[in-house]
Order: C-alpha cells, then sequence, then structure tokens
C-alpha cells in the first residue's frame, strides 16, 4: 500500500492503477471511499473482500459528469415523474452528498448493485475525487472505506489503521468536510423514499421535488419483521466504534451524576463523554479529587450540526482509539442533519 497526495501526478498513478483493477481508497467530501473502476467486475469482487462486505449490500457508483450517469442508468426505465425529479435533483444538489437509486444499464456488473435491477450513484463534490473519476473510466465503484460494520474514515489515516494493505493505494486529501455518508435516495419508486439519511437533508430535497418518504431502521419498527432490509445501509448496527456506546437524550449526558455500579471505583478504567454541544451544567463529580474525568469531546460548540456531523464519525474514531472502557453520547436534535448524526449514534449503540 502506498499513500498519495491529491498531486496531479499521483492523481494519474492512481488513475493508471484503477485501470489495472487494483483498489485505490480516495477522499471524498462525505467520506473516504474504496475505489474500484465500476465496469471491472474482478476489481469490484476485490472490493467485498478487502472489506468483508457481506455480497448483498450494493456499492455507489461515483461520477464527474452527467455524461457518465446515461452510462450507468437507464432512463428508458423511468416514467415522466421520475425523470422530473432525476433533473431537478442533479441540477440542484450535484455535486453533493446525494446518491441516488436508479435503473442499472446492463455494462454494470451485477456484483456492484448485488444483483439488484437498480444502480446507486453519485456525483461527490470533491475536487480530488472528481478528477480522479474523470481520469479513470468515468465511472468508479466505491463504498465507505471501512471494513464492514466499523466507523467511517473522514482521515486517510482512518483507512490505513482500518483497512492497511488491502487497498493498494491511499490518496490522503486530509480530513473531509461533510463528514458524514451521502443521503440515499431511491427514485424508482413512487412516492421517493430516503433509504439513509445523509449530508443531504429531507427538507433540502422535499423543498425541490416534493413530500420523500423516510425509512429508519430505528423509527419504523415494522422494519424488524423485514428478514432483508430494503437497503443494506438500514442495518441496525453499523458505523459501531469498538468501545461500546450508551446513548442519552439531549440534556440527559451533562445532568449525569453518581452512575450506579458504573466508574465508582475506577476499575473499568475511564470512560469517554460526546456532547452534541457545550453541556450548560456539567457534573461537579467529574472534578472531584481522585477521580479520572471522562475523555470529553463537544461536536460543535455552538450547537452548528453541519459542524457536528463533520466531526461525528472524526470524534468518535479519536475516543475509540483511547482505549476507554464506554462511551456515552447525546443525541442530536432531530431535524435537518441531525436525523443523520442520530441515526448513526443510534446504530453504534446497538450491539444486537
Ligand atoms: O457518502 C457516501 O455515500 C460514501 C462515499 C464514499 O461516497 N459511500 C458510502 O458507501 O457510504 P456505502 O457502500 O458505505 O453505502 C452505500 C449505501 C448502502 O447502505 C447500500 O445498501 C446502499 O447505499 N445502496 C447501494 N446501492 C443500492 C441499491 N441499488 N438499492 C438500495 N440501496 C443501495
Ligand atoms: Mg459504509
Amino acid at each position: 500500500m502506498e499513500i498519495l497526495s491529491t498531486s496531479d501526478s499521483d492523481l494519474e498513478k492512481a488513475a493508471a492503477a484503477l485501470a489495472g483493477g487494483l483498489l485505490v481508497a480516495f477522499p471524498t467530501e462525505t467520506v473516504y471511499g474504496l475505489g474500484a473502476d465500476a465496469f471491472n467486475p474482478s476489481a469490484i469482487a476485490r472490493i467485498f473482500e478487502a472489506k468483508n462486505r457481506p455480497h448483498f449490500d450494493p456499492l455507489i457508483i461515483h461520477i464527474a459528469e452527467m455524461e457518465a450517469l446515461f452510462r450507468v442508468i437507464n432512463t428508458a426505465k423511468l416514467n415522466d415523474a421520475a425523470k422530473e425529479r432525476l433533473s431537478v435533483l442533479s441540477q440542484k444538489l450535484w455535486p453533493g452528498p446525494l446518491t441516488l437509486i436508479l435503473p442499472k444499464r446492463n455494462e454494470i456488473p451485477g456484483l456492484a448493485t448485488a444483483g439488484l435491477p437498480t444502480a446507486a450513484v453519485r456525483f461527490p463534490s470533491h475536487p480530488a475525487a472528481q478528477k480522479l473519476i474523470l481520469l479513470s473510466t468515468g465511472a468508479i465503484a466505491a463504498p465507505s472505506a471501512n471494513p464492514f460494520g466499523c466507523l467511517s474514515p473522514t482521515r486517510a489515516e482512518h483507512v490505513k489503521a482500518m483497512l492497511g494493505e488491502k487497498a493498494d493505494y491511499i490518496i490522503d486529501g486530509g480530513k473531509t468536510l461533510v463528514g458524514i455518508e451521502s443521503t440515499v435516495l431511491d427514485l424508482s419508486r413512487d412516492p421517493p423514499r430516503i433509504l439513509r439519511p445523509g449530508g443531504t437533508p429531507r427538507e433540502a430535497i422535499e423543498a425541490l421535488i416534493g413530500a420523500v418518504e423516510l425509512s429508519l431502521p430505528f423509527l419504523d419498527k415494522t422494519q424488524e419483521n423485514n428478514a432483508t432490509p430494503l437497503s443494506p445501509g438500514q442495518l441496525k448496527s453499523h458505523y459501531a466504534p469498538r468501545t461500546p456506546l450508551v446513548l442519552y437524550r439531549r440534556g440527559e449526558l451533562a445532568s449525569l451524576t453518581g452512575l450506579p455500579g458504573e466508574s465508582r471505583e475506577g476499575r473499568e478504567g475511564r470512560e469517554g463523554r460526546l456532547f452534541f454541544t457545550a453541556p450548560q451544567n456539567a457534573a461537579r463529580e467529574d472534578s472531584a479529587p481522585g477521580k479520572s474525568s471522562p475523555e470529553t469531546r463537544i461536536l460543535s460548540k455552538t450547537g452548528d450540526l453541519r459542524e457536528a456531523a463533520a466531526n461525528l464519525f472524526d470524534m468518535l474514531h479519536e475516543l475509540d482509539s483511547l482505549g476507554l472502557h464506554l462511551i456515552r453520547a447525546e443525541e442530536a436534535p432531530e431535524n435537518g442533519l441531525g436525523i443523520a448524526i442520530n441515526d448513526r449514534l443510534r446504530r453504534a449503540a446497538d450491539r444486537g
């Protein structure tokens, strides 16, 4: 494995590797992806091996110009309403953290879409991602560059630590800006449905195309009876740190004092706290002499949802690396990007 920069010559090297069927981890504005040429089935098979990802979980195909969209998806299979939605969303929200599910073309290997008749397509806004895609066949299949079920990577260092030699190259573009994965919107059905909340808030989509459905594993109890999730991103236990995580409602974490049976004698070691915003009334007990204070991180001191989303995986990776026995986190407000933040926190807290 070799670390590359985002210089033109390094991106050319990475594109040549993709053409040769190798795997290249690259930055996008959301999280790092582990890329393979979308038209090369054996390269795609290597992604599943590297991530230890079940073959029923389809990948996102990344494009960097609209012409490439029509080599991935088959618009002839869309009705007029769906065509109109695609046109509006792609003009207004691409490039950006929005993935669209649409009928696929035969040229896209079935392995990339887990045998589904649809493909997930996204036009990322990260300049290095765009350059890499344009230097390649124009379509890169890439899931997040983490082992299946683990926290998504927001830095090249996370990819290196989690995948190591399983990636042939890692392009280091620094910390990602959005920090949370794209919103996955199924445009192949009527009304469209959000299969995974993410970096594009539902409100931004609905302002353009009207009401969409939202399917969340933790809020939609009917999902529990489904043997196969609609989108494997709906698997409940996902995006999980190795350290056990307990989730609190907003405000409850700040008022925690004496926690029965835990941390009392320091036997279990230190714990971490992940606040959405600066706690108003931090428990005084934390600063009591002789007691180790918890490792505390604040997603956004001003309560800004964008900043909080950008810090979420980054701070979880950091807390997870400290050898803590427990992380206590609090929920974000349940609106805008807060929906995606809470979705990831609930999955991280679910050990089942
Ligand atoms: O921001 C992102 O979306 C990042 C960056 C790298 O682009 N990628 C990412 O990929 O998060 P991944 O593979 O971790 O998540 C893709 C999600 C999964 O939940 C998958 O089940 C869903 O998209 N998906 C892909 N194709 C689908 C399809 N045809 N129908 C329904 N869901 C699909
Ligand atoms: Mg993922």
